[in-house]
Parts: C-alpha cells; structure tokens; sequence
C-alpha cells in the first residue's frame, strides 16, 4: 500500500436532484486522480460548491458560502497544505464572470456541462498554483479557469460508468428544457434539451442493477418530453422506455423526475396502468390553477387540462399519489387568481408539495414586468399555499397508518436494529429488521405515523427481529 494520503473532496449541492446525480459523478470522474470523500471543507483538499440558480435566494448562499471556504483555506495555508475552490453548476454557469469578479480566489468555475473535463481543469488549477508559489505569490488572485461552454459533445460519453452506491439509484435520461416558462432559469443555465440514446440508459441501468440497485429514478430537467433514439434509430418516448426498463432482471422499482404536464402522453400514462415496476407516486409541476396565469407563465396547458390528465392516471392507477410545484405571486396573479390554485390543491389532494414565492431572476421575461406582486401579499398567499399542502400531506400519511406496504429496505436507521426504506409513495419508514433485509422489497404494515416517517412491523411477523409474546 503506498503512504502518499489520498487526496480529499468536499462537494456541496444546491438544488434539485440533478444536481445530486451531477455532484456523484465528479466526484467519479476525480476518483482516479486519487480524491476520496471528505468529511468537511475544513479537510478538503478540494471543494466544490455544486449550485443552483433558480431562486435569488439560492444563487446569493454561494458567495456567502465561498468567504467561509476560502476561510478554511487561509487556515489550512498555515498548515502548509493547499485547497482548490470550485464553483460549478447552474450559479457558475450563468453568473461565471461575476464569480470571478467577486471571488478571484476561486480556482475553477465550470458550468453543468462540462465537468467530464473536470480532471484537465484540475491539473491546470494545481499547476497555475505551483508556478505562483514559485513565483513567491502564493495565495494571490488564482489562474482562475472559467470552462462554461455547451459542448457538441454530450458529456455523458465521457464519463465512466456509475456504481449503484446503494439499492435507490439514480440515472440521468434527459437534460435542458426548450419550454422557457417565462419565470425560470433553466433553459439559459442547462441548454436545449437533450435526450441520451436508449441503448446507453439501458446499459447503464444493467449495470446499476448489477451493482445492487433495486429502484432507479430516471432524471431530467424535463424527464417525459424523453425522446431518445432507439436501437434501429426511431424515436423512443418515457413510457416506452419504462416498458423496456422494466424487464431488467432483478430492477424492482422505477420513478422519474421532474415531468411536465404537456409530455404525459397516452403511452406514458398506460405505461402506469400495465407497468407494476412504475411506482405509483408522481411528481408533476403545475406551478398555478389560475389559466390567466398558467397562459403568461407560457406553461401550454390549462387547469382542466391537468385536471384531466390526474384523472386518467387515477383512472389506470388508483393508488396514484400526487406530488407539485407552486409558485405563489407571480406577476399579475389577483386574489382571484390564488384562489383558482387553491381550489386546485383541493380537488386534486397531493401527498406532498413543493410551494415557492415567486423570485425575478434576471434575463427571464418575467423579471421585468410591471406587475409584480408586493412581498407581503407573496407572504400571505404561500402561507395559505403551505397550510393546505401539509395538511394534505398530513392526511395522506395518517391514512397510511393500517395499510400494508411493499417498502424498499435501502439503509439502516438511526436506533440499533432498525432499517428505513421508501414506501411506494416516497414515504420514509422504518421497521425492525436484520440487515440481511437491506436491497429487499419488504412486505411491511405500517402501525405509526411519526413527525417525518411511518413506523412499520413484518406483515409476515415471522421475519420480525423482535420477538413480541
Ligand atoms: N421563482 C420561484 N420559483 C421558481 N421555480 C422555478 N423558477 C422559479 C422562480 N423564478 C420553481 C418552480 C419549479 C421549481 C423547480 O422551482 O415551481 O417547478
Ligand atoms: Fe423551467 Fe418550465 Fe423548463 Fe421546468 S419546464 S425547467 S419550469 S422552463
């Protein structure tokens, strides 16, 4: 075994779960140059801060977590050891000259697209260090390497295969969005959309499985407008390539996130009625009830239109569980207006939600309208929003209290002897169990409803680990 110790990586991720996927992969494509997981910044021979730029909010946490990084480097510089800074993700892409500007400390600034050139960015930034310390300049402005471009080439070719760390696992199908809803960042931070070819998610899904995934969620910025080139070079959708999926020996489970209303289409949503691996449990983004609102919001449906597509999915799966994004206060939105999203919420009834005041982000058509909403009427409405959501989500898992479940056992939990898994609709449960149980489908009741969980015993109590008189 060699003494050199191995090289450090912090990542911190902002956002949504593409950036979770996006952070496990760079740190793939840094494993071979040595860099293991590290515990905190504080150790790190590298950080990255992985952002996300869809809220104001979001976006302005990245520089006041970069004065505490770059604090930790001053201390670590008295030690005699280095760090290298990088900003990448959806901050970095659209706002790299600013980062710069602002923070010259950081080393490498690189946008969602690129990281497959992560290692080369790395070699430059250690060396443009190197020469500065020979120079005696040590710790002055960095070579800063900004490395944001959309390359021709996707980058998923470039990127070596990923290993399921777990029995959930992730795969990317689908990146970037062409819809411009007139509110969000995305298309101008993530690009066009993109769809990878069938063969290459089927590949990687196999080794997933193979490597102990039980249950893969297909991800996308907007993961059912999937339109993939199959093997013979015709176009597959999601919900063929669901069907397809789903005869992989061995995958139990499949979701996909995040969908867009207008891309359920009849295949996909069959595909729910006659694929049992399909989990019952969907999230799809309506962001308003008002069609005033979902028109200027240039969403291309309508209330009822969703309404409608609620209805047939309930139709071929009556245990569908609903899960949204609102935005509350986007400009112009009346009284009237809210109103209409609230009496949404309660006809459709959701099992969770996702509710956001809305934010101007600069350079998107919204942010410079007249008519925005003053804050504390934006305060109000998301109050309202949230209390509904979570009653409603209250009332879901309350209802899931005597209920039997099939539950993917993927970890152990925090008391000796405990396992937690995912139910069917994402709810987190914990049981007694031994971790041989662990990568299995439990078949489990659920018998208690705990402030973020649902407490479960064996439904088959010769499985228990506790033996009960
Ligand atoms: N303001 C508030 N919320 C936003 N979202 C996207 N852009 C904005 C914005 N400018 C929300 C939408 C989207 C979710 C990921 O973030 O609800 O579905
Ligand atoms: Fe943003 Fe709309 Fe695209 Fe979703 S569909 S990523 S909200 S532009």
């Amino acid at each position: 075994m060699s003494d050199t110790p191995a090289k450090r990586l912090f990542i911190k991720t902002y956002g949504c779960q593409m950036n979770v996927y996006d952070s496990a992969r760079m740190a793939d494509v840094l494993a071979p140059l040595g860099y293991a997981p590290a515990e905190s910044p504080a150790d790190a021979d590298m950080v990255i801060l992985n952002t996300c730029h869809i809220r104001e909010k979001a976006a302005e946490k990245v520089f006041s977590d970069l004065g505490r990084v770059r604090a930790y480097r001053s201390e670590r510089a008295a030690a005699g050891k280095d760090m290298i800074i990088a900003v990448a993700g959806c901050v970095a892409q659209a706002e790299g000259a600013e980062i710069m500007a602002r923070a010259p400390f950081v080393d490498i600034v690189l946008g969602p697209q690129t990281y497959h050139r992560l290692p080369e960015m790395v070699a430059r930034a250690a060396r443009a260090r190197d020469e500065k310390k020979g120079d005696g300049k040590a710790g002055a402005k960095s070579a800063g390497i900004l490395d944001t471009e959309f390359p021709v080439e996707p980058k998923f070719d470039h990127l070596p295969a990923p290993r399921a760390e777990g029995p959930a696992a992730f795969l990317s199908i689908q990146e970037g969005c062409d819809k411009f809803c007139t509110f969000c960042v995305v298309p101008y931070t993530r690009g066009a959309e993109y769809s990878r070819p069938v063969a290459d998610i089927l590949r990687e899904a196999k080794s997933l499985v193979e490597s102990g995934a039980r249950e893969i969620t297909l991800l996308g910025q907007n993961v059912n407008a999937y339109h993939g080139a199959g093997p013979a070079g015709e176009v597959w959708g999601l919900g063929r390539l669901a069907r397809a999926l789903a005869g992989i020996e061995g995958l139990s489970r499949i979701r996909y996130t995040t969908s867009h209303p207008r891309d359920m289409d009849d295949d996909l949503m069959a595909a729910h009625r006659d694929v049992p691996a399909l989990m019952p449990f969907l999230h799809l983004p309506v962001q308003s009830g008002s069609d005033k609102i979902l028109e200027a919001m240039n969403r291309g449906h309508t209330a009822d239109d969703y309404r409608r597509i609620i209805a047939t999915l309930r139709e071929y799966r009556p245990d569908m569980a609903l899960s949204s994004d609102f935005i509350v206060g986007y400009p112009g939105e009346s009284d009237k207006d809210f109103e209409a999203t609230m009496d949404l919420v309660r006809e459709v009834t959701f099992a969770q939600a996702f509710s956001f005041k809305y934010s101007a982000r600069a350079g998107t058509p919204a942010a410079v309208l007249k008519t925005q909403i003053p804050e504390d009427v934006k305060d109000a409405r998301l109050y309202a929003l949230q209390d509904l959501l979570l009653e409603q989500q209250r009332a879901f898992n309350q209802a899931s209290v005597g209920r039997t479940f099939d539950v993917l056992l993927t970890h152990a939990g925090r008391h000796p002897g405990q396992l937690v898994g995912k139910s069917p609709y994402l709810q987190a449960v914990h049981v007694m169990a031994d971790p041989k149980y662990i990568g299995t489908v439990a078949r489990l009741k659920v018998v208690s409803l705990e402030p973020n969980s649902l407490g479960a015993v064996w439904a088959d109590a010769s499985k228990s680990t506790i033996k009960t008189a």
